[in-house]
């Protein structure tokens, strides 16, 4: 069968046809052009707004964006997409969701991360021009809006001189932090999506070569060598291209499950919940008691794996290891946070059966992407079992990465 492969654009690819597009758009030259990655989540899905920790790499996948500040406070703002028509927007009219100047659709990501810079602090911020070109698929559950909001915010940045983010050779891991919390700020109250920080903490600083260990307790990093491809091994991504969506009522429910439940534990939050037994006793509510025990046994596997990753590289029987931790979180996913899909389960079966060592869902849910981890040899076999599955199942056509730990955001 023949694959869809989802390439990745170069550095200078991308700069290249942002560039273009601003000039074909605005008339005059970008200051320069900016981008971020997105991610995958290796492990630790669900846990980020239940404060416990993640594992992404940030993708070679990325948002460019060309940009050049103006004098006044207007935002022109335009892709491929939207060519024929710029958006246009007042940065002092940008307002939450639900209010008067909400700003609907991919522009509330960029607008609302200058926003949230101004609410922290860090305003005012010139109005700019700005002209997005991304290579992230576009609801493939791989971060593509992270990457918007972080490319955005590394543009600004360095464009109003804020000095948070430093330059890729030596960033800074408390200034991007700051920035993480506008993205999320802007996701959450721009956008409406009101995600956890997994996904803006991936983008903004993971490292190449490496998957960084996340403690949402206080959104401490940690980066562990993952060079997969010298252990002879590959992480396949398998979008399956089923639409999802963040703002959609499900995300929320699930948060509010947690809340609910980490209230009549009487925790802060999940992450605090240390005797699984005995919590799992004190929830009469069968859903929430599902949901809790998703969260801290998956909290238990993330953390198993980032120790046998510290331990060293991924050889013999550890592989096995890891393998199975990221099987057990897709079937807890799956049947007791029940954020999986047809498709997806589909996916992460037809891996396994083509002799994954583990395959889950990673992100979100509800569509979105599956990853697993197999043989560096065995990366075309797999997708190609998949692509059989989804066919013998009448699903749609699958997309497939090789995901290898990429850059973060910056100027590249
Ligand atoms: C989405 C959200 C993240 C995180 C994941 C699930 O990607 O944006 O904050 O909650 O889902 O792990």
């Amino acid at each position: 069968m023949d694959l869809s492969w989802s390439a990745a654009l170069s550095a200078q690819e991308g700069r290249k046809l942002a560039g273009e597009l601003f000039e074909e758009t605005f008339g005059y030259q970008p200051l320069d052009v900016w981008s971020a990655p997105g991610r995958v989540n290796v492990i630790g899905e669900h846990v980020d707004y239940n404060g416990g920790p993640c594992l992404p790499i940030a993708l070679p996948h990325r948002a460019f964006i060309a940009y050049a500040p103006r004098e006044d406070r207007l935002l022109r703002l335009v892709s491929p997409q939207t060519r024929e028509a710029v958006d246009e927007l007042d940065l002092d009219k940008v307002a939450p969701r639900g209010c008067e100047g909400e700003v609907i659709g991919w522009a509330s990501y960029l607008s609302g991360v200058a926003w949230a810079l101004e609410k922290a602090g860090y305003g005012p911020i010139r109005g700019f021009d700005a002209a997005l070109y991304s290579c992230v698929p576009r609801g493939g559950g791989l971060s593509s809006s992270a990457a918007l909001e972080c490319a955005m915010a590394v543009a600004i940045d360095e464009a109003e001189d804020l000095g948070l983010a430093g330059p890729l050779s030596a960033p800074s891991d408390k200034g991007r932090a700051i920035l993480v919390e506008c993205a999320r700020r802007a996701e959450n109250e721009i956008a409406g999506a009101n995600t956890g920080g997994l996904d803006q903490t991936a983008s903004l600083r993971c490292e190449e070569g490496h998957a960084l260990a996340l403690d949402c307790r206080d959104m401490s990093v940690e980066h562990i060598p993952f060079d997969l491809e010298s252990q002879g091994l590959a992480l396949l991504v398998i979008d399956t291209r089923a639409a999802h969506s963040l703002a959609d009522g499900q995300y929320g429910q699930r948060r509010a499950d947690c809340e609910e439940a980490a209230r009549l534990l009487g925790v802060e939050q999940l992450v605090e919940v240390e005797d699984l037994q005995g919590a799992s006793e004190a929830l009469e509510d069968e859903r929430l008691r599902k949901r809790m025990r998703h969260v801290v046994s998956e909290i238990a596997r993330t953390r198993a794996l980032i120790d046998l990753l510290k331990e060293g590289p991924l050889e013999g029987s550890r592989v096995q290891v890891v393998g199975a931790l990221m099987n057990d979180s897709h079937d807890s996913l799956r049947d007791d946070y029940e954020v999986s899909c047809t498709e997806l389960d589909v996916a992460v079966d037809a891996a396994r059966g083509a002799g994954a060592y583990g395959a889950r869902m990673t992100g979100g849910g509800f569509g979105g992407s599956a990853i697993a981890l197999v043989d560096r040899e065995r990366v075309e076999e797999t997708a190609q079992a998949v692509a059989r599955a989804f066919a013998d199942h009448e699903l749609g056509e699958p997309a497939f990465i090789v995901a290898v730990p990429s850059a973060p955001a910056g100027k590249l």
